[in-house]
């Protein structure tokens, strides 16, 4: 049997914009996605934005409950910024403090660990309109949010996290047109990137001065590169790819510093962000108790073909091919390569490069499209979905049995909810949702993890 400690955490992980709804009522701001979709629908998969989330906001305790149902002994929701501080900065939304402190009292009377979020993507519009994080003072706006959080909630929450994947609003939002403000700007992408590390700092050293005596962190995807060869360029490209995908974010977050082999390529393009020295001891000064690791796929790469298009805005595939290997396991839906084994080189990869700091996986999951066909009475049998959890947790087993100090597993997500870019196509949960009625009904999966997290195993 797979077993893990008496005390690991097991749940799932969600996000206010995916999953609150009730995105213009009671007193709370429009989000870069609020604006977005109001200006510009046919960016959305099949027109369905943030609007149409699920409803968290309103059946909030009914949720509650089916995530006692599921077993969840710890669930990670992310607070709106755009909510409890509708202008950005100033006048707190007292409506948004009740419905948070609601949320938490719940949980904690069904026994149920809030690990709480700070930005999941969702910069509110306001402070987007000032530049949003390539602005030094939106930093500061968010460091001010943060203690807000800090001081209302944080008597009862004990698990913080400043970011979630802060390398997606840089890539989306600077460099490929995926997300608001959908630009193609490279150096603008450093400096976004720059500013996400230190907001991330200044909010930490917020929390060390009020003393709660809690954990806070940040939660990085990441993505183990693998080279195609030990060719020595595929072995160049791969160890480049790293620096990008993993350590951008990782080094300060954990050492408090950057890549020197990072900085010299920034140098070379001549993208180095704006900063002063006094920021980056705010940096050096202030690096995460602990880390969430969202793991979906590896990035495996080659040495690049053909010369890049020296013309073209910087990309870090400038330096690397993607390359595809035969034979890999697909999820087709999601098109993302399955590799159960990465999320074991990734818990090496900190017991290893990175102090064996604590962490846990703070995502990992299967959407599946056209999941109704997997009804049988009712409920939807998803195998696949238990055999991939089965699958992940037997390799994050054998990381911690060789000493890594991984403490939870968190599944995404509980309820299907709604994608950033791919709206309800594919469904995640544990438990279905019904668009039409928003019924939610536990899948085979959802009872199955209930069973994993009492008995700590399977
Ligand atoms: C993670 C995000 O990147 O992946 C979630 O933190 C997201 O917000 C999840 O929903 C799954 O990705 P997608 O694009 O299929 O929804």
């Amino acid at each position: 049997m797979i077993k893990f400690k008496d005390n690991f955490y097991f749940g799932s992980a969600s996000s206010a914009t995916q999953s609150e709804g009730a995105w213009n009522e009671e007193g709370k701001g429009k989000n870069i996605w609020d604006y977005w979709y109001e200006t510009e629908r046919f960016r959305f998969h099949n027109e369905i934005g943030p609007y149409e989330a699920s409803t968290f906001y309103k059946n909030y305790k009914e949720d509650i409950k089916l995530l006692k149902e599921t077993g969840h002994n710890s669930f990670r929701f992310s607070i709106s910024w755009s909510r409890l501080v509708p202008d950005g900065f100033g006048e707190i939304n007292k409506k948004a403090v009740e419905f948070y402190n609601n949320v938490i009292d719940e949980m904690l009377i069904n026994d149920i660990e809030p690990f709480i979020n700070l930005f999941h993507f969702d910069m509110p519009m306001c402070m987007q309109e000032l530049g949003g994080w390539e602005n030094r003072e939106v930093v500061e706006h968010y460091a001010n949010f943060a203690k807000i959080c800090f001081e209302n909630f944080g008597d009862r929450v004990k698990r913080w996290f400043t970011f979630n994947e802060p390398i997606v609003h840089v890539e989306c939002g600077y460099l490929l047109g995926y997300h608001y403000p959908y630009k193609v700007d490279p150096k603008g992408a450093v400096q976004v990137a720059y500013h996400t590390s230190l907001a991330s700092a200044l909010a930490i050293k917020n929390y060390k001065e009020l003393n709660q005596k809690g954990k806070i962190g940040i939660i990085l995807n990441l993505s183990p590169c693998y080279p195609r060869s030990e060719n020595k360029w595929d072995l160049k490209a791969s160890f480049i790819a790293n620096l990008f995908a993993n350590k951008s974010f990782l080094d300060p977050a954990v050492k408090g510093c950057f890549s020197e082999e990072l900085i010299e390529i920034i140098k070379k393009h001549e993208l180095m962000p704006n900063y002063i020295k006094e920021d980056l001891d705010i940096i050096a000064n202030n690096t995460v108790d602990y880390l969430g690791v969202n793991y979906y796929q590896p990035r495996r790469v080659a040495a690049r073909a053909s010369l890049p298009n020296l013309e073209a805005p910087f990309m870090p595939e400038y330096y690397y091919d993607y390359y595809v290997m035969p034979g890999r396991k697909i999820n087709p839906h999601r098109g993302w390569e399955i590799f159960e084994k990465g999320i074991y080189d990734i818990a090496l990869n900190i017991r290893d490069n990175y102090g064996n700091i604590e962490w846990l996986i703070t995502e990992n999951g299967m959407g599946v499209e056209g999941e109704e066909k997997f009804l049988v009475d009712g409920i939807i049998q998803d195998d696949y979905r238990i055999d991939f959890y089965k699958d992940h947790l037997r390799w994050l087993h054998k990381g911690i049995e060789q000493g890594s100090n991984c403490i939870g597993y968190h599944v995404w997500t509980f309820i299907d909810n709604w994608s950033w870019l791919n709206a309800y196509k594919n469904r995640y949960g544990l438990v279905s949702l019904d668009l039409n009625t928003q019924k939610r009904t536990i899948k085979k999966s959802g009872k199955w993890y209930k069973e994993l997290s009492e008995k700590k195993g399977f």
